[in-house]
């Protein structure tokens, strides 16, 4: 069932096709290149994309200028070209959002060529806004103040003035015209029809003139959006309208309607205050625009953005506002433009990764919905030196090859020349660079993005500042349900402290969201931080943890028995090398995905409500007939949470898959069949995996998977442990959150189901003791298999142990003493105690990552290491 409201918990992210990646080398990028990097924006994490006008068009207003309404400029491709990207975005989880802008067109729109030639008065003539004289409606603002002395513009063939808000080569449409609405109505069907999911309405507010007004949020124009809305409501459910209205927060408010209008509106006023209030090192600019911000309607969302195609508009603030912002931000005149500053966020900032993080962080946790624009996730730079806007749309920065990998054109030959100063130039500042230093801009980003889809605080929730002494900090407090978060950022360069009230909150724990590090109770007295220069905290409060007690997790959810019957087959050629390849990978995640996970003991989602689960990450371990893949698998929730699984897969057939069938269905995930039959089944039911894995540790082999790279690591202890020639696999029965797979009774593997990208502790803490210490009274490490997606930290997905034999496993024995007052029991080696983290602990365990540290100690002497 789509969620209506999808809109609310969106990140948008702004992109214009023809910059983005050229797939034909022509030096213009196009719909087949952006489909090529629809995985990079899926990689991201944001959820909706919005394309600037991408139709036919003279290219006079970069694309606003339509000569066409339901075509593709052939520059970026064809229909069938759009389609497929509408697609493969969808089945990545990515909704589109596309312009309809029904203010104006090209005057080489066929509707204009017409009615410029017909007769007056006639139909064709009615489409635009026509005067014998350019004096009526005097006194409305002209808006591209740099290029047009008027509204008005002489047409010779129609001996007549028409009528327009923007480039004189941009005639206003006429709405009083009923068949004007009619022809945009049928616009937006058409791009609806083909999937799109959002609309942005450019030029929203000057639809109707009427004499004695300024021409701007007449009622009629809002009786026209009703209209529009209506007709959407009426045959589509989930899609969504934008207001590009660049107006006062009051002026804004129409817009919504009562509910009845547009969906969401930009908040343009919003944007300079929080440039503003960063260079005066004071939050009243934003406190004060929010104050004056009124309540939306229940189904309605505010649009975020610190920057976008456009110029940093100054058309809603005061004079003074204005000459402030012009001297902070443009004391350069090339980097004016109209009534605005045609910068991007980077040098906006000087290049501050401190000060984007900071706005970023403003623009990810005010109510909205943010929208990033294409570039700035990596700190793209601009070139005031370009003509109208051109500066901050130059080709997109994907590595530091030639055209900045953007294109193999010749470099004359692309739309635009990329950035290439020693600041912001390609070879410094791009998209591969980034993605293989941890810690860049572009991580953090992901990072960012990634929490904030955890909480819908964030995108529903009430703000209330709180009046903390300090102006140089703004700190406020977000409620969504049970959710509630506390953000404080320091607007000054240098570090500040602040004392805040909480005492609504006495007794809760913040829990740093970035970190997930506690910090102390809140108590009576006012609650003290500091905070770095341009730093921020964004804490959920918590209830203090409960008590942890030892569950056994539910049994499977689904009869054994039923599961033969309920798998799925589906259709594969004879090579199935290929299984997460193309589409049997979709059909998967589709129709057995979420179901096999349901049945896995190790699957720790059961109680949640799974909204997808799909395959991340995935790479052949063993080709041939009975291939052996490694997967990882993602499980979205309802509740905005995620997490990631280690997901080995076999595909056996014959005896085989009916031995799995009849011994362990729940291992099973799909049949193939085609031309071959087999089944797929998890890893650990095929004794092939087993062998593959202790060949792979034997060589300590090292493969690529589709984003990542792992390496088998063996420890000085392996081929002690390992000995030599062959080891028979036997699965274990105790499976718990992790399975295990015991070779030949020397070595144990331990695969680590819930993938964390850090290092696990166990082959942490193991090695050390197995390598740096004389510490011999736990099990050796043999082996581990690192995993490191690319830009991220290394993690780990397996762990080889010195097996040793005992009655009865650990965790049944751990159950049957935890219950009493007993807090020891015995190991194979010694008296090892268990020590539950006290509620006021601040080790970095916490509950709601599910899992607890176990701190424990010998009772013998320490290890030294
Ligand atoms: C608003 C768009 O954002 C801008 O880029 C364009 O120039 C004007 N509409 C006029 O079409
Ligand atoms: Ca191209």
């Amino acid at each position: 069932m789509p969620d209506p409201y999808w809109y609310k918990d969106a990140i948008i992210y702004e992109a214009h096709v023809r910059a983005f990646f050229d797939s034909n080398n022509d030096g213009i990028g196009d719909f087949p290149g952006l489909t090529s990097k629809l995985d990079y924006l899926q990689g991201l994490g944001i959820n909706a994309l919005w394309l600037l006008p991408f139709y036919p068009s003279p290219l006079r207003d970069d694309g606003y200028d339509i000569a066409d309404f339901e075509g593709i400029h052939p520059s970026y491709g064809t229909i069938q070209d759009f389609e497929r990207f509408m697609d493969e975005a969808h089945k990545r989880g990515i909704r589109v959002i596309t312009e309809l802008v029904i203010n104006h067109t090209s005057d080489q729109h066929p509707w204009f060529q017409a009615s410029r030639r017909a007769p007056a008065g006639s139909p064709e003539r009615d489409f635009y806004v026509w005067s014998e004289t350019n004096q009526k409606y005097q006194g409305v603002r002209i808006i591209f103040t740099d290029t047009e002395t008027s509204n008005w513009s002489w047409d010779d063939s129609a001996k007549a003035y028409y009528w327009h808000r923007f480039f004189h080569h941009q005639p206003d449409l006429n709405f009083d015209n009923p068949r004007v609405l009619d022809a945009v109505m049928k616009t937006m069907r058409f791009w609806i029809d083909r999937g799109v999911d959002g609309l942005r309405l450019d030029a929203v507010p000057y639809l109707i003139e009427r004499e004695g007004t300024i021409c701007e949020n007449l009622e009629e124009t809002h009786g026209i959006l009703r209209q529009i809305r209506r007709a959407l409501d009426a045959r589509y459910g989930d899609r969504m309208l934008i207001a590009e209205a660049n107006q006062w927060p009051a002026d804004v408010r129409p817009y919504f309607g009562e509910g009845d209008e547009c969906h969401m509106a930009f908040h343009f006023p919003l944007m300079p205050r929080m440039f503003m209030a960063l260079r005066q090192e004071d939050r009243h600019p934003i406190t004060e625009i929010l104050r004056q911000t009124p309540d939306i309607p229940e189904n309605c969302q505010w649009g975020l953005f610190l920057r976008n195609h456009d110029e940093l508009t100054l058309e809603m603030v005061t004079d003074e506002e204005r000459d402030y912002m012009y001297q902070a931000y443009a004391a350069d005149p090339r980097m004016r433009i109209n009534v605005g500053i045609r910068r991007r966020l980077a040098p906006l900032v000087d290049n501050s990764r401190r000060r984007i993080e900071l706005l970023t962080s403003l623009l990810f946790s005010f109510p909205g919905t943010p929208v990033i624009y294409y570039g700035d996730e990596i700190g793209m730079g601009d070139n005031i030196y370009l003509g109208d806007r051109n500066g901050v749309r130059t080709p997109m920065q994907w590595a530091g090859d030639r055209n900045g990998g953007f294109s193999r054109a010749d470099p004359a030959r692309l739309y635009a020349p990329l950035i290439m100063d020693a600041v912001y130039g390609y070879q410094g500042i791009n998209v591969e660079a980034q993605e293989r230093a941890p810690y860049s801009l572009l991580n953090w980003m992901k990072r960012l993005i990634a929490l904030r889809k955890q909480y819908k605080v964030f995108g529903r929730g009430t703000l209330e500042f709180l009046a903390a002494p300090n102006r140089k900090i703004l700190a406020y407090v977000r409620r969504y349900e049970d959710e509630l978060v506390l953000c404080v950022a320091n607007l000054s360069r240098t570090v500040q402290p602040v004392e805040l009230d909480l005492s609504a909150f006495k007794g809760m724990t913040p829990v740093e969201l970035l970190g997930l590090t506690e910090f102390p109770r809140i108590g009576d007295l006012p609650y003290f931080l500091t905070l770095a220069g341009n730093g921020f905290y964004w804490f959920r409060l918590q209830q203090t943890p409960s008590a942890i007690t030892a569950q056994r997790p539910p049994e499977t959810t689904v009869a054994q028995e039923v599961v033969p019957d309920a798998l799925p087959a589906f259709f594969m050629g004879v090579a199935w090398d290929t299984l997460l390849d193309g589409n049997v990978r979709t059909l998967i995640e589709r129709e057995s995905l979420a179901p096999f996970l349901q049945r896995q003991r190790w699957f720790g989602g059961k109680a949640r409500t799974l909204r997808s689960a799909r395959f991340v990450d995935w790479g052949v371990l063993r080709k041939g007939t009975h291939p052996i893949f490694v997967a990882i698998v993602q499980a979205d929730y309802k509740d905005g949470g995620r997490e990631q699984y280690f997901v080995p897969l076999a595909i056996v057939s014959g005896a085989e898959a009916d031995a799995v069938l009849a011994g362990a269905p729940h291992l099973a995930v799909a049949r193939v069949t085609g031309a071959r039959k087999g089944l797929v089944v998890d890893g650990t039911a095929d004794d092939r995996m087993a062998q593959a894995l202790l060949e792979a540790l034997d060589r300590q082999e090292s493969f690529r998977t589709k984003r990542a790279a792992a390496r088998m690591r063996r420890t000085s202890a392996y081929d002690a442990v390992r000995g030599q020639g062959a080891l028979a696999p036997r699965r274990t029965g105790a499976e718990q959150s992790n399975t295990s797979i015991v070779l030949g009774d020397r070595l144990i593997v331990k695969l680590f189901r819930r993938v964390e990208s850090a290092p696990n502790p166990d082959v942490e803490i193991g090695e050390q003791l197995t390598t740096r210490t004389t510490f011999r009274r736990a099990p050796r490490v043999a082996a581990y298999l690192e995993y490191e997606p690319s830009g991220e930290p290394i993690g780990h997905l397996l762990i080889a142990h010195e097996f040793v034999a005992a009655q009865k496993d650990g965790w049944n024995h751990a159950l049957g003493c935890s219950g009493g007052e007993r807090r020891s029991f015995t190991s194979p080696y010694r008296p090892i105690r268990l020590r539950r983290p006290s509620c006021r602990s601040r080790s970095r365990a916490t509950t709601s990552r599910g899992w607890w540290r176990t701190r424990w100690r010998s009772s013998s002497r320490r290890a030294s290491w």
